[in-house]
């Protein structure tokens, strides 16, 4: 994850951006204008690629493929003022430059044109060009959108002109963004409303994948152990997702037990085990005992990092999960989840865990959390003893009642 934060540029007050590496080889692109208050005025976060066919010296065509953004710069990018609209203006590679401009019309803003530059005389990406020199296509898109709307795009877009194909995705942006709050209202485009709205309609015996959003696999199964002198003391298997809302969207996580470390610290009452990997900065799991004969997980303490660029990290040490006698371990096969707070939560996939007394290397016995739900059986069976009791209570009063009314009816 590359931050960058520019000094001001003219014009645009203080401009703030984040370059996300995101998992592969794209880039979400994120740019935060903001006006001399330090207020938001322009946000845009995108992913997009360029290729470019190019004539070269033997009269044979190449194509060159631009997917790299990682030192782009956005001088000229603009909130727009009395005399000029707002543009966002980047540069990025060897003499590429990107521009859309915008418009505000009375109840409405556009986003008006997108224009791509690339300079055919930089030997390096267009080797043996036969036309040297700046070239530019620029596309007029025209989308219309709500003023104090977000415009979102999800789906591809594709731009195709002049030797240049254009692809963008995952698009969201607002211009003539007011009181420096970004809008959490989205005017969809065409491709992502039929995504969500026209789909469930059409009465099909064989769903189609692409339309159909897909759930979120389930994690795989890492195998956690802590060391200490004694040898192994802490065990833990277990598949985890990780939860997160923020502005009531929730981020789904999986964790790749590949990419992530195991380490910790066992102590006769505690035991932590920490995890870290490429965006876990930690996710601590703290276990106590209770009682000197049952232990279960105390606190859980954690940091990730954000697709965003952010850090969001919450720390709970009240909990009571997955409660077991000591010298045995805690097991559930099936999907469990651990609520830290409103807004983090963990899901866990066949879990079993033993932070005490590993004998060994190897866990002891378990107690499975389907025992767990044995432990509302008495009270169900309680409460379904009571309200057979009251039904016939109130059964025996209401023939009572009809009897003594019957009566009076003879008379
Ligand atoms: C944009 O930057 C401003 C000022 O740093 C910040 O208050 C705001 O939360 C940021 N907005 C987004 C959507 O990142
Ligand atoms: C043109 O040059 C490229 C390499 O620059 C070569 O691969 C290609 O075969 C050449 N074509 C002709 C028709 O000479
Ligand atoms: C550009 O992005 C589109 C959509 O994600 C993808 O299908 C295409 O392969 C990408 N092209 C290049 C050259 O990376
Ligand atoms: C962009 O601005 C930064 C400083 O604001 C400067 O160092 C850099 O050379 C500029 N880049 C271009 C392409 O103008
Ligand atoms: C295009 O690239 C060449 C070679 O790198 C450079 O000399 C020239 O100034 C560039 N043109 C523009 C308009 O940036
Ligand atoms: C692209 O064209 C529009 C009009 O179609 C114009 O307003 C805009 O300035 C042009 N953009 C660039 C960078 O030349
Ligand atoms: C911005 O603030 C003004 C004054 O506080 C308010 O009237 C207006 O509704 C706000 N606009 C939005 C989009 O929240
Ligand atoms: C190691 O085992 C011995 C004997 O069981 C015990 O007294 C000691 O506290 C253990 N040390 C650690 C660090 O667990
Ligand atoms: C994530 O948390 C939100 C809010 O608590 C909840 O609505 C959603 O179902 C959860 N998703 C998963 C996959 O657990
Ligand atoms: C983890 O590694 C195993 C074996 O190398 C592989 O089969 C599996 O797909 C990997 N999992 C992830 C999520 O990368
Ligand atoms: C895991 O630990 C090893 C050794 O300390 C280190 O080389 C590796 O980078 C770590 N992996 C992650 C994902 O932190
Ligand atoms: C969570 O762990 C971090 C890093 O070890 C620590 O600085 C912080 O105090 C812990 N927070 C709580 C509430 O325990």
């Amino acid at each position: 994850m590359v931050c960058f934060r520019l000094s001001p540029v003219p014009g645009s007050g203080l401009l703030m951006l984040c370059l996300v590496l995101g998992a592969v080889s794209s880039y979400a692109l994120e740019l935060n204008l903001t006006n001399s208050e330090k207020a938001t005025c322009l946000y845009a976060k995108w992913q997009m690629n360029f290729t470019i066919r190019y004539e070269t010296t033997n009269n044979s065509h190449k194509t060159v493929s631009i997917s790299d953004f990682g030192a782009a710069t956005y001088n000229g990018s603009f909130c727009g003022d009395d005399h000029n609209d707002p543009q966002i203006v980047m540069q990025f590679g060897s003499g590429f430059s990107w521009i859309v401009n915008f418009a505000k019309e009375s109840s409405s803003y556009l986003i008006n044109s997108i224009s791509f530059s690339y300079n055919t005389s930089d030997t390096t990406t267009f080797p043996d060009a036969k036309k040297k020199g700046v070239l530019t296509v620029n596309d007029s898109v025209g989308f219309q959108v709500p003023l104090n709307d977000i415009f979102r795009c999800n789906s591809l877009s594709t731009l195709e002109k002049d030797n240049v194909v254009q692809h963008y995705w995952d698009v969201h942006v607002q211009a003539f963004v007011q009181n420096g709050t970004v809008s959490t209202k989205e005017f969809l485009c065409d491709k992502d409303k039929t995504l969500t709205t026209t789909v469930p309609v059409i009465p099909t015996s064989v769903p189609s994948p692409t339309t159909t959003p897909t759930p979120k696999e389930k994690p795989e199964t890492g195998s956690y152990s802590v060391t200490s002198s004694n040898g192994t003391c802490l065990l833990a298997n277990m598949g985890l997702q990780l939860n997160i809302t923020q502005d009531k969207v929730a981020s789904v996580i999986n964790i790749n037990p590949n990419t992530t470390n195991a380490t910790g610290n066992c102590h006769s009452k505690t035991a932590l085990l920490r995890l870290s990997g490429s965006n876990i900065k930690y996710l601590d799991f703290v276990f106590a005992v209770k009682n000197d004969n049952r232990f279960y997980l105390k606190e859980v303490n954690v940091s990730v990092y954000l697709v965003n660029g952010s850090v969001f990290s919450i720390a709970n040490n009240n909990l009571s999960y997955w409660d077991a006698p000591l010298g045995s371990s805690y097991m559930c096969n099936k999907e469990q989840t651990v609520s830290v707070s409103g807004a983090f939560q963990i899901n866990t996939f066949n879990l079993r865990v033993q932070p005490f007394s590993v004998m060994e290397g190897k866990y002891s016995t378990a107690q499975d959390c389907s025992a767990d739900d044995d432990n509302f059986i008495v009270p169900i069976a309680v409460g379904a003893a009571l309200a057979g009791v009251l039904i016939l209570v109130l059964l025996a009063y209401f023939i009572g009642l009809k009897r003594h009314h019957a009566g009076y009816e003879q008379f």
